[in-house]
C-alpha cells in the first residue's frame, strides 16, 4: 500500500529585531496609515548581522524535529525553499544539513519564490508516497531584508525575514498531505524579479550601480494576479481531495497582503475566522510565511488532529499552488530528542570533517 505523508513536526524562527512602520517613515517617504491601509502590515522582523537564511532555517528545523521527536540522523531528505539563499551554490539546504547533523539526508534548494513551500511540501510528499524515503524536512527560509532596496518605498515596506519548517513522515494511516496543485506562468516573470547576479546579468559594477541586485516589482499587476490565482488554486486542490470549502477548518494563505487574503476569502466564501492572518506582525516573509502562520495557528490552539486545512500561495515566476492536508500532530510514540545537543554534535562533526579533508590534502597533495 502507498504510504501517506503526515506533518508530524513544525517550528519557526524569526529574528528579534522589529522594524515598525514608524521606523520606516523615518527612513523613506511613507507613513503608517498608508502601509496599514494598503497591506495590513504594521511591523516586520529584520535579521541581525550574524543571522542568515541557513541559521534561521536550522533553528526552525531543530524545533520541528523536537516536536516530531525525530533525530536529525534519521532524515532522508531536506528541501529548503528560499529566494534569498546564502550563495548561488552550495545550496542553503546543504548548510542546514551540516548545521543540524543530518548525516544521511540528501539536501537541495527549491526556487519557486513565495509558492516555494507548497511546491517543496508536495515534492517531499511524493517522495514519501512513492516509498523511496521515510522522513523529510521541508523548510521555508528568507532574509529578504538583504535583497530589498531600502530606497524603494513600493517594495521595502512589504517584506520581512523568518523561517518555518515541517517534518513529514511516512505512515500507513490515511492522512497528511492528500492533494496539491502546482502552477506557473513564466510570461509574467518580469513582474517580480531580481534581474542581476545571475548568468543573464552577472554581478558587475554596472549591475550594482543600477540596483539590479534588488527586488523589482509591479505591485498592481501582482495584486491582480494574486487575488485571481488564490481562489483558483484552492478550488482545484479541494476538488482533487474531493472536499468542499465548508469541510476546511483553516485556510493558511501566503501572507503577502491582508487585502489579497480578504479578497480571496470573500471569493471562496470562507469566513475570516477560518483564515490565518499574521501579515500584520511579520510582513511578507515569502516562502516562510505559510509554515510560520501554521506554527502560530497551532500555538493558538486552532488545529486539532483530523482537521482539514488548505495551504495556498503565489509568487514570482509567476508561480502559484495549493495543498490540502489532514492535520495529524506529532506521532506520540518516541522518546524526546534534544536539539541543542544535536547542534553541538553537528558542529564538532563538521569541524572534524574539515580537519580530515585538510589532512588528506597534506598527505595526498592538492593536485
Ligand atoms: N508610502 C506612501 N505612498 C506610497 C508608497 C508608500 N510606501 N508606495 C507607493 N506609494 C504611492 C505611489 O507613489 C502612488 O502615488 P501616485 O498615485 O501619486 O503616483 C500611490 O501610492 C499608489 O501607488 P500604487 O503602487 O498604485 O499603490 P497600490 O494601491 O497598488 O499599493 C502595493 C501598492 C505594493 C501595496 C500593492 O500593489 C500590492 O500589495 N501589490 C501586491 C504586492 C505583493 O503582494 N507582492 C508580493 C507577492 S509574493
Amino acid at each position: 500500500m502507498m504510504p501517506y505523508a503526515h506533518i508530524t513536526g513544525w517550528g519557526m524562527a524569526v529574528p528579534e529585531r522589529v522594524l515598525t512602520n514608524l521606523d520606516l517613515a523615518a527612513m523613506i517617504e511613507t507613513d503608517n496609515e498608508w502601509i496599514v491601509s494598503r497591506t495590513g502590515i504594521s511591523e516586520r522582523r529584520i535579521a541581525a548581522d550574524g543571522e542568515t537564511s541557513a541559521s534561521l532555517a536550522a533553528e526552525a528545523a531543530l524545533k520541528a524535529l523536537e516536536v516530531a521527536r525525530l533525530k536529525p540522523a534519521n532524515l532522508d531528505l531536506i528541501i529548503v525553499s528560499t529566494s534569498s539563499p546564502e550563495y548561488i551554490f552550495p545550496a542553503t539546504a546543504c548548510l542546514v544539513q551540516d548545521q543540524i547533523g543530518a548525516t544521511k539526508a540528501g539536501a537541495f534548494d527549491l526556487s519557486a519564490a513565495c509558492t516555494g513551500f507548497i511546491f517543496a511540501l508536495n515534492m517531499a510528499t511524493q517522495a514519501i508516497r512513492a516509498g523511496s524515503i521515510h522522513n523529510a524536512l521541508v523548510i521555508g527560509s528568507e532574509t529578504l531584508s538583504r535583497i530589498v532596496n531600502w530606497q524603494d518605498r513600493g517594495t521595502c515596506i512589504l517584506f520581512g525575514d523568518g523561517a518555518g519548517a515541517f517534518v513529514l513522515q511516512a505512515s500507513e494511516e490515511p492522512g497528511g498531505l492528500i492533494s496539491a496543485v502546482m502552477r506557473s506562468d513564466g510570461s509574467g516573470g518580469e513582474l517580480l524579479i531580481i534581474p542581476g547576479g545571475g548568468s543573464r546579468y552577472p554581478a558587475s559594477e554596472k549591475t550594482v550601480r543600477e540596483g539590479l541586485h534588488y527586488i523589482q516589482m509591479n505591485g498592481r499587476e501582482v495584486f491582480r494576479f494574486a487575488t485571481r490565482v488564490m481562489t483558483q488554486a484552492t478550488e482545484e486542490a479541494l476538488e482533487k481531495a474531493k472536499l468542499k470549502i465548508e469541510d476546511v477548518k483553516l485556510l493558511i494563505p501566503h501572507q503577502a497582503n491582508q487585502r489579497i487574503i480578504e479578497t480571496a476569502a470573500r471569493n471562496l466564501e470562507i469566513p475570516m475566522e477560518r483564515v490565518v492572518l499574521n501579515v500584520g506582525r511579520y510582513g511578507n516573509t515569502s516562502t516562510a510565511s505559510i509554515p510560520i502562520a501554521t506554527c502560530e495557528a497551532i500555538q493558538d490552539g486552532r488545529l486539532t488532529p483530523g482537521d482539514r486545512l488548505v495551504f495556498v500561495g503565489f509568487g514570482a515566476g509567476l508561480t502559484w499552488g495549493a495543498a490540502v492536508a489532514i492535520w495529524t500532530g506529532s506521532f506520540p510514540t518516541k522518546r524526546r530528542v534534544r536539539p541543542a545537543r544535536y547542534r553541538l554534535l553537528a558542529r564538532l562533526r563538521s569541524l572534524l570533517l574539515r580537519l580530515v579533508r585538510r589532512l588528506e590534502g597534506l598527505i595526498w597533495g592538492n593536485g
